[in-house]
């Protein structure tokens, strides 16, 4: 590795010059990156944190729309701002990012070294370094998924990895060997730029790269292979839930404040919220997804209003359909609840 290190940093000019090249002619037009400003990088960075551009684009001109500015954002609800999250998953990046306006809109002068951000709600190396080096053009180097490709192919390296996360650590220090100082902020976006359109994860687009001379993986032809993470060990889990609704309206739970994800946001309940003990009924609908390494099945049982204990239990609400649209749901519950009203 040392020696792959010792040559990797006499090719960094030809490599930075070549892909800073590279982008001022193809980057694609995004509309964070027209008439930047510190807000929109931050918008945009939490926006794209585990999502597409193309997923993005929409959420984004809403939410510039919405939320024009750090202030307009830090006075919403957090029940508006996840309502206008709602279908971009992992909720938490839109309360850090409300939290992270809250913060930015009281002081009097912000931070611009990334390692000054790394206390900051929903910034971790990934988002400061990005952020930093857009918007002050800080000498910060990204090491996001695409990074980590990018170099385990130009590097030709076959380790094993963990995850992910693992790699990033490792490719870290080539990585900032790698950074162009003069235009950080270009050079991460180019980086990230590259993996998204060309050193994609299957069949990347090697004739059009402009590293593709100086990239280890291709000369030895498993370009492809690269980078290598341990198979994920999954785990089967069955959700039983109840779907209880008349003319009038459905029952909801609100996921508590003390709870680790999607806090504050509603779902069809579990037989055990709404406090239902099920005894072999059939369920009238089902459905597979895979959220980390569970593979969950959601079994879905109508079960009749009367039944429902007196009180409701803790964080249900019965919730008239008129209310559907205005409360934020995760984007599965929002389709399953369209599914099953047409039951
Ligand atoms: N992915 C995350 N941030 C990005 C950016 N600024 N440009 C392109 N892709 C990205």
């Amino acid at each position: 590795m040392a020696k792959q290190n010792e040559e990797l940093t006499s090719k960094a000019a030809v490599f930075r010059s070549r892909l800073i090249e590279w982008y001022d002619q193809h980057a694609r037009e995004l509309p964070w990156r027209s008439k930047p400003s510190l807000y929109k990088t931050v918008v945009s960075e939490f926006m794209l944190q585990q999502t597409q551009v193309k997923t993005v684009l929409p959420y984004f001109k809403n939410w510039i729309e919405e939320y024009p500015d750090f202030r307009g954002l830090a006075k919403a609800s957090e029940e508006r701002v996840l309502k206008s999250w709602e279908g971009l998953g992992y909720y938490s990046r839109a309360r850090n990012l409300r939290k992270l306006a809250q913060q930015l809109s009281e002081m009097e002068s912000i931070p611009t070294k990334a390692e000054d951000w790394l206390g900051f709600p929903g910034i971790g190396p990934y988002a400061a370094a990005a952020i930093c080096s857009i918007s002050f053009n800080d000498s910060a180097a990204v090491v996001d998924g695409n990074v980590v490709r990018i170099l385990a192919r130009l590097t030709g390296d076959a380790t094993l990895y963990k995850n992910s996360g693992e790699a990033a650590k490792r490719y870290r220090e080539i990585a900032e060997k790698l950074l162009n100082h003069e235009r950080p902020g270009d050079h991460n976006q180019a980086m990230m730029e590259l993996g998204a359109t060309l050193c994609l994860k299957q069949n990347p687009q090697c004739l059009l790269c402009p590293v593709n001379a100086m990239c280890k993986g291709r000369l030895n032809g498993n370009e492809a292979t690269l980078p290598r993470f341990e198979k994920t060990k999954y785990e089967a889990k069955q959700v039983d839930r109840v779907w209880i609704a008349d003319k009038e309206g459905v029952l909801l739970h609100k996921i508590p404040s003390h709870a680790k994800r999607m806090k504050g946001l509603h779902e069809i309940p579990t037989a055990d919220q709404a406090g239902i003990r099920l005894n072999g009924q059939k369920p009238i609908l089902q459905k597979k997804r895979s959220i980390t390494k569970y593979r969950i099945t959601e079994s879905f049982y109508r079960i009749d209003r009367g039944v429902l204990p007196e009180p409701l239990a803790e964080g249900c609400k019965w919730t008239r359909k008129s209310d559907l649209e205005s409360l934020p749901l995760s984007g599965p519950h929002r389709k399953w609840i369209g599914e099953l009203l047409e039951m």
